[in-house]
């Protein structure tokens, strides 16, 4: 029988987790079993259950370290990383970003105070958002957060309330420079016809307008051209066009000092997915911003940028347990497992790709064994893997998937009232709860049966 060895055997690139399929402490034991973080995922499995979130802290923090000390090579001004958690937001993420020195963006009340109780300081944490409510807005100022404005209703109400509370506001303002690139449609957000942020066109109007409120001060300016991006040349670019605004602002009485290039940085779910380093994005974006002050004679702003899912994704993998198989002779074979599209929505939302292997046969693929993975969800979509080649297995071994540190857990549902996974970190041979399981008695928590009804019955 031909056999196929995995892409666990490859060579871990330890300086830049991105460019890596898996965590970097994964390893095979004597057993052959897959274990991260020292931990054998098959114990964690029977102690935990399935599925399960596992997150490893070494390649976590070595994707943060990797940031600060490219940023400290590379940007001879002041600079902060800001960790963007839509990525994965939890107070042990915002603990950790934290304790690397990273800042945070948040974009709704419930990331701010996750941000909050993990213990970001609040000078250190930016609000984003194109549509934030009145509360929202008022939680960030009462509790000295930054507001990145990004419409004009943004700075009509930010402008009512340091009037009537006779304050200065610092704000930022995100603007959409019209730089495509080539990902995925419904995360590209910094061409002309993104819902974030004002238009290029209009900001000398904008500047105008801010020059002529008495209390908000234009402190930063803010971009984000996209996601899972492996081009250089648009964050290139972008760091150009954000110097030229920087020279444009000043005719209007602003000295912007923070210029935040947003994140974007891609990661490697597949073996054909080819990303820069994170020092290489690190360099590409400070050379651009440094040689555009140069030349202008500018001095250099504050260098913010805003990665999620370079830090948090290939630290993050799903175990699933295997249940029915389904074959349909002649056509595919389907092997469901006990998650899906709940607690992973990108397959089916952006057709995303993955890598996975068995826990307890990570090599030995073997390339007759096609498998259609599907989820336990009442959606035909629900499909994880459209093919996938995998080791010999059956009912109740164990599937890892990897790369689902990001827009994973934030972004699950109770899709068919199933609850979400616990998550565990892993470290050193240690495994630690960071997110307990749900229980379908916790999904009945908000349900409400009118009076009337109850008595009815
Ligand atoms: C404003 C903003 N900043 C940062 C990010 C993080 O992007 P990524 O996870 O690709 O680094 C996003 C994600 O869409 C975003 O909208």
């Amino acid at each position: 029988m031909e056999e196929k060895k995995s892409f666990l055997i490859e060579k871990i690139d330890i300086k830049s987790p991105n460019k890596n399929i898996v965590p970097i402490t994964s390893s095979i034991g004597s057993d052959g079993k897959l274990s991260i973080g020292g931990c054998s995922i098959e114990e964690l499995v029977n102690k935990y259950d399935s599925p399960l979130y596992i997150l490893d802290e070494a390649t976590l923090r070595n994707s943060c370290r990797a940031y600060k000390k490219a940023l400290e090579k590379h940007y001879p001004g002041e600079s902060l990383p800001i960790y963007a958690s839509k990525a994965n937001s939890s107070i042990f993420m915002s603990n950790l970003i934290s304790s690397e020195g990273f800042g945070l963006d948040a974009v709704s009340e419930g990331e701010l105070l996750t941000a909050l109780k993990g213990g970001v300081p609040n000078e250190k944490i930016v609000f984003h958002g194109n549509n934030k409510s009145d509360k929202e807005i008022e939680f960030a100022v009462n509790n000295n957060i930054k507001v990145i404005v990004d419409n004009d209703y943004d700075l009509e109400r930010l402008e009512g309330i340091s009037n009537s509370l006779s304050i200065d506001l610092e704000i930022m303002i995100r603007f959409t420079p019209g730089i495509e690139c080539h990902t995925h449609e419904y995360i590209r957000t910094g061409s002309f016809d993104s819902k974030f942020g004002f238009g290029i066109e209009y900001l000398d109007t904008l500047f105008a307008r801010v020059s002529n409120t008495k209390h908000l001060k234009l402190k930063g300016l803010h971009a984000h051209i996209g996601s899972q991006i492996f081009e250089l040349d648009p964050h290139r670019d972008l760091g150009e066009i954000m110097v030229n605004i920087i020279i444009d602002a000043k005719k209007f009485g602003h000295n912007i000092k923070e210029l935040n290039v947003g994140g974007g940085l891609g990661i490697k779910y597949t073996e054909n997915d080819d990303p820069p380093s994170i020092e290489e994005w690190v360099k590409t974006v400070s050379a651009s911003v440094l040689k555009a002050c140069k030349r202008n004679n500018l001095e250099l702003p504050t260098l913010m940028c805003e990665p999620g899912r370079s830090i948090v994704s290939t630290a993050g993998i799903t175990i699933y347990k295997i249940g029915a198989f389904k074959e349909i002779p002649g056509i595919k074979t389907y092997l469901s497992v006990d998650g899906g599209m709940s607690d992973n929505p990108r397959p089916i939302t952006y057709q995303s790709n993955y890598s996975a292997c068995l826990v307890n046969n990570p090599f030995n693929i073997n390339p007759k064994n096609k498998y259609t993975i599907a989820g336990k969800h009442c959606e035909s979509g629900d499909v994880l893997f459209k093919e996938i080649e995998l080791a010999d297995c059956k009912t109740g071994d164990l599937i890892c998937v990897f790369g689902t540190g990001a827009y994973n857990i934030s972004m699950s549902s109770n899709y068919n009232r199933i609850p979400r996974p616990a998550a565990l970190l892993v470290c050193d041979g240690e495994a630690e709860i960071i997110q307990r399981r749900e229980s379908p008695l916790d999904l009945l928590k908000y349900d409400v049966l009118p009076d009337r009804f109850i008595k009815q019955n």
